[in-house]
């Protein structure tokens, strides 16, 4: 079984990327711990990025072919997007939202989510942890 691990705007820049709120580990390093819990639990991982909607929209539409479940940090698309939202609901498996910051404490345009109108649990707050944490609750649905 695979997982889609989808990220959005600004992601690419982890590591390096206002360290103080999102830390110094990279996509590449949340790769690698996603792929460790994974194997645990018999699930692979593909992880993507893109600054683009249509492209996030694209994979989540590809992910009803190839995957059992979607983990997905939205970036700034969590509190925009209509579209992200839309095209997961036109998918069947597990849902998980991870924030690496805890959006909550934050601005308040950061406090609405379109994505957890469908996420079926969000993590927020966790560091790039927070990644890790959702493929174990994967794991507990999928594994
Ligand atoms: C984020 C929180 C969003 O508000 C922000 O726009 C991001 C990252 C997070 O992981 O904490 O790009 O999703």
């Amino acid at each position: 079984n695979l997982i889609y691990i989808l990220n959005g705007p600004n992601l690419n820049l982890l590591g390096k990327r206002e360290p103080a709120i999102y830390g110094s580990d990279t996509l590449a390093d949340v790769e690698a711990m996603c792929a460790e819990v994974g194997h645990g639990f018999g699930l692979a991982v593909q992880l993507l990025q893109s600054n683009y909607e249509g492209q996030l929209v694209d994979w989540i539409h590809e992910a009803r072919e190839d995957a059992g479940g979607i983990i997905i940090n939205p970036g700034a698309y969590t509190h925009t997007s209509v579209a992200i939202l839309d095209a997961l609901n036109a998918f069947e498996g597990p849902v998980l939202e991870v924030h690496i910051s805890n959006v909550h404490k934050r601005e308040s345009f950061r406090h609405h989510s379109y994505v957890s109108l469908r996420a079926d649990g969000v993590i927020a707050g966790f560091g790039v942890e927070g990644y890790a944490l959702a493929m174990r609750r994967m794991g507990s649905l999928l594994g």
